[in-house]
């Protein structure tokens, strides 16, 4: 491409949990770091970045005190959620070349990214971060606008949900957030059948997790109740679709040329998608929604920093289209339509 970079480019996912960042790499991201950059406040439509001083705080400190690099001297790839509106995109452009002084910038939503790391041209990407699971098509490599669907429930609202499962049952770590996520991390599942689940006895479920000061606490139904809210988030009070109805819906909402493609290549990504059990439910969900679709769900091997993989290697691979800061400079946000 004739506006390749000639500097080192740089990937980075701004998560809403944590920025994954560092220079294409097959081990991953060389930072991965735990800034709250944005909070997304809204479920289905309007911008998912809500706070842009965290956001350029967070970057600003990954790019010194993280990879100790001058953005000015590097091209940017900067990942977006897949349905980020028009606004958002533009803004996102301007922190890098105004902000940050980058020479050249890219901006790609994390579908697209992500399926890149599976080697597929075609699929849905359903993206559990820390704040927001979102669900959206790509088809030959790009991102299809319509449908996406996004919901607040994600890894996060799991944590918030095993926090309070604890405390019903006299353990109060609402000072540590942290351990639970890690309760989470480690014994969370996603049950196959929730009532079935449920029918079983406490001894089969429980599970003993010993805390920092040494003392141990009791994990039991809470291991599958927590990931519940993933499908069922009514169960719990949360105003929200369940995951299993937003990938449904986008498939469906589809060209029908398409759908059977589209199902069959169904790939988990982000951090939330790794609790155990999930493709397998979702399978399960898909077949009942979709009866005689023939749906795969896969759960590859580093689907945590999936995105950022894709990135990665689209940036190696020199197929990004690339803006420059004269063009920038030049078109100003219109950039955007024909860099
Ligand atoms: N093994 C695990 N089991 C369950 N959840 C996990 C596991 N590992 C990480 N998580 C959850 O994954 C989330 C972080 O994932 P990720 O880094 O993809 O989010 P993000 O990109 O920052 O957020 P978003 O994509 O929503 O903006 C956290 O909520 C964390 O609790
Ligand atoms: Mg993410």
């Amino acid at each position: 491409m004739s506006n390749a970079p000639k500097t080192k480019v740089l990937v980075v996912d701004p998560g809403t949990g944590w920025v994954k960042a560092g220079f294409p790499d097959d081990r991953g991201p060389s930072a991965v770091v735990r800034y709250g950059t944005n909070k997304p406040l809204k479920g289905q439509e309007g911008s998912v970045v809500v706070d842009w001083a965290a956001l350029e705080q967070a970057l600003a400190r990954t790019f010194r005190d993280e990879l100790r690099v001058k953005p000015s001297e590097h091209a940017v790839l900067l990942a977006h959620a897949p349905d980020a509106p028009r606004a958002e995109r533009e803004k996102l452009l301007g922190v890098l070349f105004d902000r940050f002084e980058v020479p050249q910038a890219a901006l790609m939503p994390t579908s697209v990214l992500a399926l890149h790391a599976t080697g597929r041209t075609t699929g849905v990407v359903v993206d559990i971060g820390d704040a927001l699971t979102s669900v959206a098509a790509v088809h030959e490599g790009k991102a299809m606008d319509r449908p996406v669907r996004r919901s607040v429930v994600a890894g996060r609202t799991v944590t918030a949900v095993m926090g309070k499962r604890l405390a019903d049952e006299g353990i109060d770590l609402s000072a540590a957030k942290e351990i639970v996520r890690d309760v989470v991390e480690k014994f969370g599942y996603v049950a196959g059948d929730y009532e079935k689940e449920k029918a079983r006895s406490a001894m089969e479920v429980l599970k003993i997790y010993e805390l920092p000061g040494g003392e141990v606490i009791e994990v039991v139904q809470a291991r599958f109740e927590a990931p519940e809210a993933l499908f069922e988030p009514d169960r719990f009070g949360l105003k929200a679709k369940g995951m299993q109805e937003l990938l449904l819906a986008v498939v469906e909402g589809s060209n029908a040329d398409i759908r059977a493609e589209l199902y069959a290549n169904v790939f988990l990504a982000g951090g939330g998608s790794l609790i155990a059990g999930l493709a397998e439910r979702l399978s399960t969900e898909i077949g009942r929604g979709a009866p005689r679709a023939q749906a795969h769900v896969y759960a590859r091997p580093g689907r945590k920093h999936m995105a950022w993989q894709g990135g990665s290697s689209l940036a190696t691979a020199g197929i990004t289209t690339w803006i420059t800061r004269s063009a920038y400079n030049d078109k100003g946000t219109a950039v955007l339509d024909r860099p």
